[in-house]
């Protein structure tokens, strides 16, 4: 079970619905490592994407929503659930292999979730730090001393500007 997430220095990840910055890097990055694999998010974050970003291809969408009319789950590849437990049994039956990656893509509620899931608790995190100070309404999760941090990605130059790194969280 992992989670993914891009963060500024000062944990923000989210502003107004959406992520107050453009760093395509990142975003292959996401795609390339969720890609084949179940993610789960909650409902603001499916609406984070612009229509025709979503679902996120080639991936089963698993929306966690107390309003599933809200989600078009009558697309390809999109399932709501109710709550965490229930996107988790579900992103289970949907793994392609056995012991393939389920990911929690955000929001806030998503990780806290999933960082405190009795069986199936959070094991590895991929973090992008975005160096840019900026505000925002929504935070990343803190990771505590039980995780391990490697550095994946020194900092690198966004061709859209900012500087940004990746680094690998793990916990056994
Ligand atoms: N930088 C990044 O990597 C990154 C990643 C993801 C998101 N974001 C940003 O973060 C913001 C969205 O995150 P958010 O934390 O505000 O919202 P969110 O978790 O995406 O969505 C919140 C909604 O999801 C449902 N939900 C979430 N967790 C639930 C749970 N455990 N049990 C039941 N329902 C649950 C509820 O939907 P209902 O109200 O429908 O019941 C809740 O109102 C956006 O700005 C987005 O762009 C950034």
């Amino acid at each position: 079970m992992g989670a993914i997430w891009a963060q500024s220095p000062q944990g923000v990840i989210g502003k107004d619905g959406t992520i107050p910055w453009h760093v395509p890097e990142d975003l292959r990055f996401f795609s390339i490592t969720t890609t084949g694999n179940p993610v789960i998010m909650g409902r603001r974050t499916w609406e984070s994407f612009p229509p025709k970003f979503r679902p996120l291809p080639a991936r089963p969408n698993i929306v966690v929503t107390s309003r599933p009319e809200t989600v078009a789950s009558d697309q390809e590849n999109v399932w709501t659930a109710a709550s965490y437990a229930e996107a988790l049994d579900l992103a289970r039956s949907l793994l392609a292999e056995p012991d393939g990656d389920i990911w929690a893509i955000g929001g806030t509620r998503i990780w806290a979730d999933a960082l405190a899931h009795e069986t199936l608790p959070l094991t590895r995190a991929f973090v992008t730090t975005v160096d840019l100070a900026v505000d925002g309404d929504t935070v990343a999760p803190r990771l505590d001393d039980s995780w391990q941090r490697r550095e994946l990605a020194d900092w690198a130059e966004s061709s859209k500007g900012p500087r940004f790194r990746v680094d690998e969280y793990t916990r056994s």
